[in-house]
């Protein structure tokens, strides 16, 4: 989570947005303050003043009567208590409470504001000093009027708080705009991560992903860049198996004809013989070994070699099959059928379709005892053609089905082979783009296998 781009966007955006918040909402708040304390002292001012105003002489003794407009002007919804006092400077209270604490002395007419406490409560006041004479004396009167400062906080905050609302509207539109934003402009990403995840191993094509940004073509350029070169590569390898096989042909013929040759001097040596009959077989077990590997080769090589294939119809492909294998049937007293009408066109490569039909049938006529019965069909609907062997043999333990299509695996050891066969059927099924599917034989004995192809068109 803390790895998120989405988390960690946030964070870009809501700390210094959180911050900008915090410092301009203080500095509001100070503004707020002081305009509203600003509106206060005025009333203050204003009160006191029409107070000091009242104050006059009268038979040689300064005396005051307060007005109630003087107070009234200080009436709000918020309960805040107003004091006063009028003061001359002997000492004497002409009016209001004595509690107010004595200040240093001011300039006459001239407003000075303060807090001071109050009864417990805090309290904004204004002191307004006004000289009173008479007979050449000279009074300072001094007026003072305060005020709890409820209705100067509830004005405060009234003045700040839709502003501070406003910006923390602003910033939970920022986050929720990021969120919504960036899964919106993350889905191109998601394009790739599938293109990339839907893919079969060997699929090796570019990954292409329309209306990408700029930010993210160069990581899928270098995608693309590797799975080229991996591309090269296993070409590369595929070649050398290819090439390889290719070369030891030609040597293992000559042993082969070199081996026939010393067997036409038979009969000198017993042992001699059995160890020449012996070499003989290891040589053709190893030509059929290298046959396969160039085969499988040339398979893995199919689905890149497109430009190669035609329409091929399977019917007279699988009847030379059958007619190449009659003989090894016969040899092994099996009943070798076909089941071949009409014609079934795929799109392919002649040879290796012919590959993978052999390759099924000699399995089937193989690992089938003798009198059992093998037969190859073919069969067509309107969108698929479907190859299949069918014998009554041992069939394939369940345990091993999902493997025997793996390059090597032998399900019976005491019968000759590569375990190449089904790897090579796997290969050219899957360049063919066919779909294998392996049951169990009539009667519940012995091997089903079907391969089926998309249907082409004969041409
Ligand atoms: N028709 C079949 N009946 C019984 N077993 C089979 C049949 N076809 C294939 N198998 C089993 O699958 C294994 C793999 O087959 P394959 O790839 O052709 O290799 P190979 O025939 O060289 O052993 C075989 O060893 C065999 O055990
Ligand atoms: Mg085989």
């Amino acid at each position: 989570m803390a790895n998120s781009l989405r988390v960690r966007l946030l964070w870009w955006l809501l700390v210094p947005l959180a911050l900008y918040v915090f410092v301009t909402g203080k500095t509001e708040y100070d503004n707020a303050r002081s305009t509203a304390n600003l509106v206060q002292d005025n009333q203050l001012v204003a009160s006191a003043r029409m107070i000091a105003g009242e104050v006059e002489w009268m038979d040689g003794f300064l005396r005051v009567d307060v007005p109630p407009a003087a107070l009234e002007i200080f009436a709000s919804p918020y309960r805040d208590q107003v004091f006063y006092s009028v003061r001359v400077d002997d000492g004497r209270l002409l009016a209001g409470t004595p509690d107010f604490p004595a200040r240093p002395a001011q300039a006459p007419d001239v407003p000075d504001s303060y807090y001071t406490e109050l009864h417990g409560e805090q309290v904004r006041a204004v002191d307004i000093v006004r000289l009173m004479y008479d007979n050449g004396v000279t009074r300072r009167v001094r007026v003072t009027v305060g005020k709890t400062v409820r209705s100067r906080d509830a004005m405060t905050r009234q003045l700040w708080r839709p502003q501070l609302v406003r910006q923390l509207e602003m910033i939970a539109l920022a986050v929720a705009l990021v969120c919504i934003g960036l899964t919106f402009e993350l889905r191109p990403l998601m394009k790739v991560k599938d293109e990339v995840e839907d893919r079969d191993p060997m699929q090796l094509e570019p990954i292409r992903v329309e209306r990408l940004h700029s930010e993210l073509r160069p990581i899928v350029d270098a995608i693309n860049q590797c799975i080229t070169r991996l591309g090269v590569q296993v070409a590369a390898q595929r070649r050398f198996i290819a090439d390889a096989a290719h070369q030891l042909r030609t040597p293992l013929t000559l042993l082969g004809t070199q081996l026939q040759f010393a067997r036409q001097q038979e009969g000198l040596n017993p042992a001699l013989d059995e160890a020449l009959a012996a070499m003989h077989r290891s040589n053709r077990s190893m030509v059929g070994l290298t046959n396969k590997l160039l085969l499988l080769a040339q398979a893995e090589a199919a689905d890149s070699a497109a430009a190669a294939m035609e329409s091929v119809d399977l019917v007279p492909l699988a009847m030379e099959v059958v007619e190449d294998l009659a003989l090894l049937a016969q040899a092994r007293e099996i009943d070798l059928g076909a089941e071949l009408h009409g014609t079934a066109f795929v799109h392919g490569h002649r040879g290796l379709l012919q590959a993978l039909i052999a390759n099924l049938a000699e399995n089937a006529i193989r690992y089938t005892g003798s009198g059992g019965h093998v037969t190859v069909a073919v069969t067509a609907d309107a969108r698929t053609v479907t190859v299949s062997v069918i014998d009554n043999g041992p069939g394939i333990p369940a345990e091993s089905r999902s493997r025997v299509f793996e390059p090597f695996f032998r399900a019976s050891t005491d019968t000759e082979g590569t375990g190449l066969g089904l790897a090579i059927v796997r290969e050219i099924a899957d360049a063919h783009h066919g779909e294998i599917a392996l049951k169990t034989g009539e009667g519940g004995k012995g091997v089903d296998i079907g391969v089926t192809f998309p249907r082409a068109v004969p041409k």
